[in-house]
């Protein structure tokens, strides 16, 4: 195959380079186009065809429907791993070993408490905020209790920022949900596993022993495994250029978190939800919301359903649907709202609208009916996104300052008014 490609403009030829990536991915590198050509700049609405970055993390190819965390895949880590381990995988590159997993979880222990006054800035917020405005919003926050973590240079500077909000992360995620149910704001423990202080912060009675439940735990900790990262998704790319500035990591992991909140993102989890729970009131009529869904004059589309990228089957749906059937069943909780999803999917998978448009389940549609399964209210689902996707964010900002990648800073085709003269008010 050639090694370049060849544009033609008004008669002049011009030369550009392909590069191939390690999975034969080809992309044009088109580096050199303004220059070369005086000016011409390429133009693409949402990046659908546009890279943004070599990237050695996550590698996902949307028609084969396959998802792989630094060559390993998702089935294989949703299977064997734990969260803490492919955190480990995903920042740094290979699977630790014992030792360097004993030592990674207790440097974040030793960062897992959070500067009291926090709880000021939480106080402040009504209790009818949304909880990932409050995460968005405490995460920068933490930036002014650890200014040690704003400019980081060197590797060290950056793990010892790393370990800390994977500390200090959860404590937030926890007392966002506890502030907002009227709960105290407690810590867990820190001799239990990462998730299992996840959950006994989140969960714990102010009296009463909490009891880790097995079935949670294997749950939490496989759901946080497969939204742990997805290359250069929406959230992502804003932590990746807001970092671009050098900007601490902090501060742009709150800018990711904010991108996360979209409904056509990460708060699809959080509409999907809402979304069956409209159909059971309407007494089941998929029917109806299959309609509203292919009516390009109504605004409604089916959450939970069509990816960017996947135009097959998102491989972590496949796995949340069959978590989703052992959970309630290990739980024994009978969820009507999950037949309903299936119901719907089996809809819209024969529907010709939805097979030509290659729309398939996406990880959002069943996620959310196992985190209420866990007692998991429904406005923290995105919340639980973004504990999921926190190690890629990270590993991803990490890379991008290590590759020393240059600011981000798109161009535009102007397409407004061209020169005119000021007009005095009396003349408008
Ligand atoms: C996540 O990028 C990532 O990797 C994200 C993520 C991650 O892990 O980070 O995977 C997490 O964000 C998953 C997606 C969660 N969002 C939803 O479930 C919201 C519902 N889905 C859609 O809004 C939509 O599918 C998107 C936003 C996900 C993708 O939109 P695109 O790629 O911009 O596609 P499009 O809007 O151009 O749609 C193409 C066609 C259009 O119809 P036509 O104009 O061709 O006639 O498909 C239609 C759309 O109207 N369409 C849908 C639909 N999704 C697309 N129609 C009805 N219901 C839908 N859900």
């Amino acid at each position: 195959m050639s090694k370049i490609a060849n544009l033609e403009i008004d008669g002049k030829k011009y030369e550009f380079p392909l590069v191939v990536g390690t999975e034969n991915e080809i992309a044009v590198d088109i580096s050199s186009l303004r220059s070369s050509t005086k000016g011409i700049i390429t133009i693409d609405p949402g990046y659908k065809n546009t890279g943004s970055c070599e990237s050695a993390i996550t590698f996902l190819d949307g028609e084969k429907g396959i998802l792989r965390y630094r060559g390993y895949s998702i089935e294989e880590l949703a299977e064997k791993a734990d969260f803490l381990e492919v955190a480990y995988l995903l920042i740094f590159g290979e699977l630790p070993n014992q030792e360097e997993l004993e030592k990674f979880h207790a440097d974040i222990k030793s960062h897992s408490v959070v500067d009291d006054d926090v709880k000021k800035i939480l106080d402040a917020f009504p209790k009818s905020a949304h909880p990932m405005g409050v995460l968005s919003s405490l995460t920068s926050a933490l930036t002014a209790f650890n200014p040690s973590s704003v400019d980081v240079n060197s590797e060290e500077q950056m793990y010892n920022a790393i370990v800390r909000i994977l500390g200090k992360f959860p404590v937030l995620v926890a007392w966002t949900m506890r502030k907002k149910h009227g709960l105290p704001l407690e810590y867990g423990d820190d001799s239990l596993g990462y998730v299992e202080n996840v959950l006994k912060m989140m969960f714990k009675s102010p009296n009463k022993e909490y009891e880790q439940n097995p079935i949670l735990i294997d749950a939490l900790d496989k759901l946080l495994i497969l939204h742990a990262d997805h290359e250069q998704n929406c959230s992502t790319s804003t932590v990746r250029i807001t970092g671009s500035s050098h900007a601490g990591l902090f501060v742009s992991l709150s800018a990711g978190i904010s991108a996360l909140w979209g409904p056509l993102h990460g708060g699809a989890n959080q509409a999907v939800l809402e979304m069956l729970e409209a159909i059971k009131e309407d007494g089941g009529d998929t029917k109806k919301y299959m309609a509203k869904a292919k009516d390009k004059n109504d605004p409604f589309r089916l959450m939970g359903f069509g990816h960017r990228v996947y135009k097959n089957f998102d491989p972590r749906a496949k796995i949340i649907k069959k978590a989703a059937d052992e959970v309630l069943g290990d739980l024994g909780v009978e969820d009507p709202i999950l037949d309903i999803a299936k119901g719907l999917e089996k809809e819209a998978l024969e529907d010709k609208y939805f097979v030509d448009r290659k729309l398939y389940p996406n990880v959002d549609f069943y996620s959310g009916i196992i985190y209420r399964a866990m007692g998991i209210p429904t406005d923290m689902f995105t919340v639980m996104f973004a504990l999921g996707r926190l190690p890629g964010w990270i590993a991803q900002w990490r890379e991008m300052r290590l590759r020393k990648e240059p600011i981000g800073r798109p161009r535009q085709l102007y397409v407004g008014e061209t020169q005119r003269s000021f007009k005095s008010i009396n003349k408008r």
